[in-house]
C-alpha cells in the first residue's frame, strides 16, 4: 500500500526558520510532491524569511526542481543520433499514443511523464529509454511496455 504524502506542515516543522534552510526545503517539497506548486512555493519563503523571487529564481535554474506537476514515473526517450537512427521517434511517439500526452507531458492522474533526451550515453544500446533510473537497451515498445506494466 502506498503511503500518504507528507505535508506541506510537517515538512516545514523539519526545517528551522533560516534562508539557508531554502534548498533543503525545496528539495524535500519536490521528493513528496514530484514538483514545487506555487502555494508550497509561497509557504516555505515565509517560513524561511526568503523573497519569493530567490525561491523562484533557485527552483527554475536547477533541473532537478519543476514547477509544473510530475508524474510518478519518468519516461525519457533517447533521441540522440544513434538512436534516432535506430527509430527512437518512433518510440516517442507510439509513448505519446499509448499515455495520451506529447513530448513534455505529463499524464492526467500524474502517473507518468514523457521526455526526451539527446544522449543518455548508451549509444551502444541504441535505441535507449530510461525509465525512472533504469535503461532499457534495444527498446521497442513491446519491451517499454511490459516494463511499464510491472511498475507499481
Ligand atoms: S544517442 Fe541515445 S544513448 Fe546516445
Amino acid at each position: 500500500m502506498k503511503k500518504a504524502p507528507k505535508t506541506i506542515e510537517s515538512i516545514l516543522a523539519g526545517y528551522p526558520r533560516h534562508p539557508q534552510n531554502l534548498i533543503g526545503l525545496l528539495q524535500d517539497v519536490q521528493a513528496e510532491y514530484n514538483y514545487i506548486s506555487p502555494e508550497h512555493l509561497a509557504l516555505i519563503c515565509d517560513h524561511v524569511g526568503a523573497p519569493l523571487t530567490q525561491a523562484w529564481a533557485v527552483a527554475t535554474f536547477y533541473k532537478s526542481f519543476s514547477l509544473e506537476p510530475r508524474g510518478e514515473h519518468e519516461i525519457k526517450v533517447c533521441l540522440g543520433t544513434t538512436c534516432h537512427l535506430k527509430g527512437g521517434n518512433r518510440l516517442v511517439e507510439a509513448c505519446e499514443r499509448n499515455l495520451g500526452v506529447a513530448r513534455g507531458q505529463t499524464t492526467e492522474d500524474l502517473r507518468f511523464t514523457l521526455d526526451t533526451v539527446n544522449c543518455l550515453g548508451s549509444c551502444a544500446l541504441a535505441p535507449v529509454v530510461m525509465v525512472d533510473e533504469d535503461y532499457l537497451g534495444g527498446a521497442n515498445i513491446h519491451s517499454l511496455k511490459k516494463r511499464l506494466s510491472k511498475l507499481e
